[in-house]
């Protein structure tokens, strides 16, 4: 389908600031005219705007709360105008709180059209906390909670309804740093974890094998793809690096597995932070794994 990409500015969600710098950065490493290269038809929709970061202390296990909750509602109506229009959305980043705003969107669009959904999570972290758990008030730590239902209402009700996901929908690749609470919830939740260790024993080709399963023509793909699932010796610029991450080689069969199935429909990429990295170098692995989960292949020339 055609594509329409967005930016949205933003680092309300982290304690790091710079993210806010990430879709910048990955126009510059040439995302929509990659695209655009491989025969995508792609509009560039520009920023989405919203509040500025306040810098302020977390309030009840919060920080910045009504401020993440004001960008994810843009996020939800761009992301919902896109879908309504055939179109797939490509969010750049921005933190991962976005994600809420992004998938709560999707979700609701799979509803009305029939279709099922599922969210693959690719992230060194689950990104499951809560208020009563979070060692630090970041949000960007607690998107897949919020969107399984945990959390405030005003996130978690974003579209109308919560939850706007089950954990049943939801595949997690790369993990490799969960908090202690985190850990105790992930597990009470029953999400379906890749980590590390299961990626360094049965292997990337397995790991997406299962990852895949069950995919069929009425499935829409969600990638949801936090740029610190990937090394941080090839991915340095982004705010909570974690080593033993996924590698070149493993990152491009993650996205070329998923471009095989041809059910990809939605997109974020999120924690690019320029003020990290090196020469852009984090925007351009990016956009070379985007350019793979649309189908370049090395022997393949369509
Ligand atoms: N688990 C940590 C926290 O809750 C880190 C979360 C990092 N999340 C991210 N999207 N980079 O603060
Ligand atoms: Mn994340
Ligand atoms: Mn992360
Ligand atoms: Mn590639």
């Amino acid at each position: 389908p055609p594509v329409s990409v967005f930016g949205v500015p933003t680092d309300i969600g982290a304690s790091r600031r710079g993210a806010s710098m990430g879709p910048e950065a990955l126009r510059v490493a040439g995302l929509v005219e990659a695209l655009s290269a491989r025969g995508v038809d792609v509009e560039d929709l520009g920023d989405l705007s919203g509040p500025r970061n306040p810098l302020s202390p977390p309030v009840d296990g919060y920080r910045h709360l009504d401020e993440v909750v004001a960008w994810n509602q843009a996020v939800y109506q761009r992301s919902r105008d896109v879908l309504a229009q055939g179109r797939m959305p490509i969010l750049l980043g921005g933190d991962h709180c976005l994600a809420i705003g992004s998938i709560a969107a999707v979700a609701a669009h799979c509803r009305k059209a029939g279709k099922k959904l599922r969210v693959l999570w690719l992230d060194a972290h689950a990104d499951f906390n809560t208020r009563e758990i979070t060692p630090s008030g970041n949000i960007h730590g607690m998107p897949v909670a919020c969107l399984c239902g945990l959390g405030p209402d005003a996130l978690t009700r974003l579209g109308g309804e919560a939850p706007a996901i089950t954990p049943e929908q939801v595949r997690q690749i790369g993990i490799r740093s969960v908090d202690p609470g985190e850990k105790r919830l992930v597990k009470e939740y029953g999400l379906d974890i890749y980590d590390m260790r299961y990626i360094d024993e049965v292997g990337m080709r397995q790991t997406m094998e299962e990852v895949l399963e069950g995919v069929d023509e009425a499935t829409h793909l969600h990638v949801s793809f936090d740029v610190d699932m990937l090394d941080p010796a090839i991915a340095p610029g982004t705010g909570t690096r974690v080593p033993g991450g996924v590698n070149y080689r493993e990152a491009q069969l993650i996205m070329e597995m998923v471009a095989d199935t041809g059910r990809l429909g939605s997109l974020d990429v999120v924690e690019v932070n320029p003020a990290l990295d090196r020469r852009n170098m984090t925007a351009k692995l990016a956009v070379d794994l985007v350019e793979s989960l649309f189908g370049k292949s090395t022997l393949m020339r369509d």
